[in-house]
């Protein structure tokens, strides 16, 4: 049976009502459930083996999206963040998407790259030909360090050199090209790295330095692409003004941060929620927007022939299904299996898909009624809690908050107080 990632009213039910559909979606136990509605379900044991000098632990929510549908398949999709509106805004641009066919998305092989710095080659553009011609020796020694991998068919595949000149003079950068598979692949690749050191010095006549993984990682890309009507999102209106919100984030650098952020928003919900490493993720995104020499967005929006909205996302996406805190970490283990996705690739592409939806739920509300709205009932509801409200008086409070346009403690605690008299 086809699951559907459609839930009407699901942000209406407690959590424990939209776990229980949830677990039925995705298969989870009870004991899985019971560990997810524990306020701190990452025993201090597991957390002083995943860091060092460790305290305690930092709990954080972790919301559900609905709606998607990517490649004909439908997500729950699993994101942990602290910044209201993101999961509403993600679930409500998913079933504008749906409307119009859902996401599509694809990606390419999971290669990344590891450079290898070399310093004071006599002659580099000798060196780089030693390289070259050494090749299938260079790539035979680095995966020698990985039989596993090559036995799931990945590993070294390839490598280039590129002289690059610098302030303190010219470098020979060799890079390898390594198919990590379902794994993220710093430990990998920088155990390959390091491994041909040797070798790399022995060919080129110069000291290696550098032995690294690249988080700008251009060969593993993550593409998703979309079609709205127009009707979905609200009018002609809206298509023009996400089509030109577009057009000013591609022209300047500092609208494409903040355009950027708002995709990355969604996507690094779910890069924490599963445990991966986000700052490799924003770094290859904000590395990616830049690659032409200077900065601009990430994803871009146009007006078709029959006046709906295009979309489309790409990005680097280095993310793994295993290594790291993807498997050691209780939650990151279950929010995977929410998510249900069977390799690497197919996880790249639902990032993508998440980022185009993120993006486009924030230019939506930016394009139209203004993000505050939105936000500020949301945010209003997090005034209410603090000024200390409870159960129904929480949106009591902060419907009345967001009705003045006074959304603020003090005003929280006067309509509480009347409230409760
Ligand atoms: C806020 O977290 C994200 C936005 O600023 C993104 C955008 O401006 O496109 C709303």
């Amino acid at each position: 049976m086809t699951k559907s990632s459609v839930i009407s009213g699901f942000y209406k039910l407690s959590p424990k009502e939209r776990l229980a559909i949830v677990k039925d979606f995705a298969g989870l136990t009870d004991e899985e459930t019971q560990l997810l509605l524990q306020t701190c379900s990452l025993p201090i044991d597991v957390a002083d083996h995943m860091i060092e000098n460790v305290i305690g632990v930092f709990p954080e929510p972790l919301g559900v999206a609905v709606n998607f549908q990517v490649n004909g398949k439908d997500y729950l999709v699993p994101m942990a963040t602290e910044e209201p509106s993101v999961i509403a805004a993600a679930s409500f641009a998913a079933k504008m998407v749906r409307d119009g066919g859902g996401f599509h998305a694809s990606s390419t092989e999971p290669v990344m790259i590891g450079q290898i710095q070399v310093v004071g080659a006599k002659d580099a553009q000798l060196g780089k030909k030693h390289v070259f011609d050494a090749k299938a020796a260079v790539l035979k020694m680095a995966n020698d360090q990985d039989p596993v991998l090559n036995s799931f068919g990945g590993g070294a595949k390839d490598l280039d050199a590129k002289i690059i000149e610098t302030p303190l003079g010219q470098m020979l950068i060799v890079e390898l090209y390594v198919d990590c598979r379902d794994a993220m692949g710093a430990n990998a690749v920088n155990t390959m790295a390091e491994a041909i050191t040797p070798l790399v010095e022995q060919l080129t006549g110069g000291h290696v330095y550098l032995r690294i993984i690249s988080n700008l990682a251009t060969k593993r890309l993550a593409k998703a692409w979309c079609t709205v009507p127009k009707e979905s999102l609200g009018g002609q209106a809206v298509v023009d003004g996400i089509a030109y919100a577009s057009a000013f984030a591609a022209a300047d650098p500092f609208r494409a941060a903040t355009h950027n952020k708002g995709a990355l928003n969604g996507i690094i919900a779910v890069i924490l929620a599963t445990g991966n490493d986000h700052r490799a993720i924003e770094a290859g995104a904000h590395a990616y927007a830049a690659l032409k020499g200077s900065y601009t967005s990430i994803s871009k929006w146009t007006k078709n022939v029959n006046g709906d909205l295009e979309g489309s996302i790409e990005l680097p996406m280095a993310v793994g299904l295993i290594g790291g805190a993807v498997k050691t970490h209780p939650i990151a283990r279950i929010a995977m299996k929410i998510l249900g996705v069977k390799s690497a690739n197919e996880f790249s592409e639902v990032l993508a898909a998440v980022g185009l939806a993120q993006n486009l739920g924030a230019l939506r509300a930016l394009a139209n009624e203004g993000i505050q709205r939105g936000h500020m009932s949301l945010h209003a509801r997090n005034i209410a809690i603090t000024a200390g409200a409870k159960d129904e008086l929480i949106d009591l409070v902060a419907d009345r908050m967001v009705k003045e346009r006074k959304v603020r403690v003090d005003r929280a605690k006067e309509i509480l107080e009347e409230l409760t008299k």
